[in-house]
């Protein structure tokens, strides 16, 4: 018996990091996925590696920036496995930059995919969750950034907040439909998005990361561990679950003593 088993999730931004760990094991735990990512690439690589362990996923390539893609992501969930309860609002992306410096286009792309994305993906599930009884879930990706703030993350620790207040609506909307919403809170989990900037990857033509001197003192307050995609998809799992049934518009805090 899986934790999932019948269910039917959307996970955006599944091609990599978190939401890849979270996609495989989900599909593990019995649910049927539907892999959203902008790059298609990636999706499709997790779709494979799901199908080779005997689970169901579908690709999805969707920008969760536009409200029709949006649309057509939640459609693909009911067009392929006939219904929606689970949304996990992953995709997000960093461009951090000081107060001073930060351009307009910085701040409108992490404000854009990681506030707007997540209001779209809700607001397009709302045609397949708002019924009676659905009892369905959704989960949105917040940071401790969102919770603490972080020198150099203006526009995420906006965008990061902003879900809290996000989440907290949506619990209290859609609980007479049986909805759960709860946000969770990263502190350093080990994706393309925290490696060391000196040489990490570029993304939509930026580099992205933290700066090794700064990473290292992150790392050293979290007990010089660093959260796994994998950990991090567990707690994901917790919260997609029945365990989780009675917590809703809360935001759980995972950064291992980063913040406290
Ligand atoms: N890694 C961390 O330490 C950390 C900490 C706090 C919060 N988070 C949040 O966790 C989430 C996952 O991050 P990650 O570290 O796994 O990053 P990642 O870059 O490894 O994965 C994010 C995925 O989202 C996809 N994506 C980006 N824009 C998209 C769009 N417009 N539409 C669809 N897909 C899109 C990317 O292509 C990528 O595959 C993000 O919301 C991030 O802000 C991460």
């Amino acid at each position: 018996m899986g934790k999932l088993d019948g269910k039917v999730a959307v996970i955006t931004g599944s091609g990599r990091g978190i939401g890849r760990a979270t996609a495989v094991l989900f599909a593990q735990e019995g649910a049927s996925v539907v892999v959203n990512d902008i790059d298609p690439v990636p999706a499709e690589e997790a779709v494979k590696e799901i199908e080779a362990e005997g689970g169901k996923a579908v690709a999805c390539v969707a920008n969760i920036t536009k409200a029709d893609e949006a649309q057509r992501l939640m459609d693909t969930a009911v067009e392929k496995f006939g219904k929606l309860d689970i949304l996990v609002n992953n995709a997000g992306i960093t461009r951090d930059a000081m107060i001073h410096k930060i351009t307009d286009a910085q701040w409108d792309i992490v404000v854009d995919i990681c506030l707007r994305g997540a209001f779209n993906c809700i607001r397009a599930a709302s045609k397949y969750m708002m019924q009676e009884g659905h009892n369905g879930t959704i989960i949105n990706t917040s940071s401790a950034v969102g919770l603490m703030g972080n020198i150099g993350q203006i526009n995420y620790a906006s965008a990061k907040a902003g879900l809290i207040g996000m989440t907290k609506t949506v619990a209290r909307e859609w609980a007479r439909f049986g909805i759960n919403c709860n946000a969770v809170a990263w502190g350093v989990v080990d994706t393309r998005l925290t490696k060391e900037k000196e040489t990490g990857e570029e993304v939509a033509g930026e580099k992205v990361g933290i700066p090794k001197k700064i990473r290292d003192q992150f790392v050293a307050q979290m007990g010089g561990q660093i959260l796994q995609p994998e950990d991090a998809a567990k707690v994901v799992l917790f919260l997609a679950s029945d365990d989780a049934r009675f917590i809703t518009g809360d935001v759980l805090n995972v950064s291992g003593g980063w913040y406290i």
